[in-house]
């Protein structure tokens, strides 16, 4: 994970270089750090923790005027997360900042050991800044063409020369990094949030390209020093999308951003009556082949998918698998020349679904992405991309990034089954006009949220929960359980319902709450059943439901109910108290919400 940045140009570079890194903060925030280069040396300035307190220290010191500076928030991957581990890291001419892995560290390190270099931390990237240095012979290009070749892993390089004034050198694999081109001034990053409040323009630095930014021009080479064209892209959303805009946290306002990112995805794509969009490189005749389905991602994204598959079946009659990513990419997985694997992934960078990406290409088997991040490494491998159009994600809990995967897998399935003549035109028709209702749906459930509130000052300060549901249900049970457990630190388990009493209801005593979600008509007296199985041994149960349901109110003290539509349809918004219910746990616990211990939002290390 980690964010990189870097600022060369008219204005002072410390500011920009810190504005920068606080947008980039979701990305890890162990530690964070600057280099600046000024006239006769460069200054690092480095702290543990959060921005705030590098803030803090610089606040303390009386910095030189510069216009040239590299900045580092870091998730520590190896070495502990303390300020001598902290980037930038220097090795005598070459100071640089680092995201990624370097897998062959331990023996670069010996080989460097055995040339006299001494290693002052515990990181993987000191191993990068020593061997730069060592092939540095007052040729950049030459000194980072030659470490790379040397480099196992993952890295986005943003580089300092000592000697060389007024450049910014950068090099990328499998890490994603971010040329901003702005006015007299050019922007390094590991996103585009960390520069888009000064400049909309950018370039994506590709495998063994190196870019040498000056404060008036960017040039991109190879790694013989040849320039390279480039396109240079431009930001179609703007700076108040990455505020708070009066919300207390970025969750919160994310939560409530749901029904326009619904709206954006369904854009163009769901029309009243009937959905209209083509897949990238993914013809009809093509489509008329798969046999079957793999669905690859991690967490919330994978929830997802496990909610697509009960879709993708219903709809298309094509049989779904649902893995893991990490699990995936390690099992030889049996990938047939007619089947199809869906990435989904809202940073478009997750590592292990990159290397999922990279295994079924490998096999030759089609990929379609489903992200949301343009541009980001997943949309750009894969075959064919279906982009969520969410808009930007600060908070390291997903919400409404979930939401627009699911309406995605909606989309998809209905063109599928549309194109493959597996649904009736009058089926088509219900789905797409009720699809079509689910923002204003949306907007009526989050008026509940003083009412989730309330629920949430009931069950706070419990240290164990269950969620426990049926069919797709489940699905959401297991979303809902990951959303509190992250941000809360609240010990949840996801059950299946019917499952409870093969082991899980032995853990139910008095008062332990058990959340039941219970979207599902057709399966709802089974669930109750359930519900009462666990209230009669003591739980404390919160139920939610749709406004249909019928309750006995001696049973069921704590419940919500949510407005009707038809069962299959349920996850799109039965999925939001949940998200609410979890932050508004988290927000009385004292949590930090948007940036829970140990996580990061987007995970590029397996
Ligand atoms: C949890 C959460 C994570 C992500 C997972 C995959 O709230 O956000 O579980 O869903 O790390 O990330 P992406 O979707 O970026 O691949």
């Amino acid at each position: 994970m980690c964010g990189i940045v870097g600022y060369i140009g008219k204005n002072n570079c410390v500011k920009y270089t810190l504005d920068g890194l606080k947008h980039l903060e979701y990305r890890g925030y162990d530690s964070a750090g600057i280099a600046i280069q000024n006239k006769n040396s460069i200054k690092i300035i480095k702290e543990c923790g959060k921005i705030k307190e590098l803030i803090k220290s610089i606040e303390k010191i009386k910095l030189p005027e510069s216009n040239c500076a590299i900045g580092h928030t870091r998730w520590a991957t190896h070495g502990k997360p303390n300020k001598l581990n902290a980037h930038p890291i220097r090795t005598n001419t070459v100071t640089l900042v680092h995201n990624g892995v370097i897998e062959n560290h331990e023996i670069l390190k010996k080989e460097l050991e055995n040339k006299n270099y001494s290693f002052k931390t515990q990181t993987d990237t000191e191993v990068v800044s020593a061997l730069m240095d060592n092939y540095y012979k007052k040729d950049p290009i030459k000194a980072i063409e030659k470490t790379i070749t040397k480099l196992e892993g993952s890295y986005a390089l943003g580089i300092l020369f000592k000697d060389i004034k007024d450049t910014i050198f950068a090099v990328a694999k499998n890490s994603p990094l971010i040329i901003g081109i702005g006015e007299d001034e050019n922007f390094l990053a590991s996103d585009i949030p960390a520069f888009i409040n000064h400049t909309k323009n950018y370039i994506i630095l590709e495998k063994d390209e190196i870019a040498i930014l000056k404060k008036d021009s960017v040039k991109i080479v190879n790694l013989k020093g040849k320039p390279i064209g480039k396109k240079v892209e431009t930001v179609n959303w703007n700076l108040e999308t990455t505020k708070k805009n009066g919300f207390s946290h970025y969750m919160l306002k994310e939560i409530f951003e749901q029904p326009e990112a619904l709206k954006r995805c369904f854009n163009k794509r769901l029309l009243k009556t009937n959905v209209n969009f083509e897949f990238e490189n993914l013809p009809l005749e093509k489509i008329k082949t798969i046999k079957k389905i793999h669905i690859v991602a991690c967490g919330t994204a994978m929830h997802a998918g496990l909610i697509g598959k009960s879709i993708i079946e219903k709809l298309t009659k094509i049989p779904v698998e649902v893995e893991v990513a990490s699990e995936f990419r390690y099992k030889d997985p049996i990938l047939n020349a007619d089947d199809l694997v869906i990435l989904i992934s809202q940073s478009g960078e997750t590592a292990d679904t990159l290397a999922a990406l990279k295994l079924a290409k490998k096999r030759k088997i089609f990929t379609l992405a489903i992200v949301n991040v343009v541009a980001s490494s997943i949309a750009r491998q894969a075959d064919s991309v279906f982009y969520t159009w969410a808009g930007p994600e600060f908070a390291v809990a997903s919400t409404k990034a979930f939401t627009v995967q699911v309406a995605a897998l909606y989309l998809i399935s209905l063109n599928f089954a549309k194109m493959l003549k597996k649904i009736k035109q009058e089926e088509l028709k219900k789905y797409c006009e009720l699809l079509n209702e689910m923002p204003s749906i949306i907007k009526k459930i989050l008026k509940l949220n003083d009412e989730i509130l309330n629920y949430a000052k009931i069950f706070y300060k419990d240290k164990n929960m269950f969620f426990i549901g049926r069919g797709l249900d489940y699905c959401l049970a297991l979303e809902g359980s990951l959303k509190l457990k992250e941000i809360s630190y609240i010990h949840s388990e996801a059950c299946k319902a019917g499952e409870l009493k093969h082991g899980t209801i032995s853990l139910i005593e008095k008062n332990t709450p058990v959340i039941v979600v219970a979207s599902q008509n057709e399966i709802f007296s089974k669930t109750l059943t359930n519900a009462k199985e666990v209230i009669s041994r003591g739980a404390n149960v919160f139920l939610i439901c749709d406004e249909t349901a019928e309750i006995d109110e001696k049973n069921f003290k704590h419940f919500l109910k949510l407005p009707k539509t038809i069962d299959f349809l349920a996850p799109l918004y039965f999925i939001v108290p949940l998200q609410l219910f979890a932050y508004h746990v988290a927000n009385l616990k004292g949590c930090n919400i948007d940036k829970p211990r140990n996580l990061a939002k987007s995970v590029t290390v397996e």
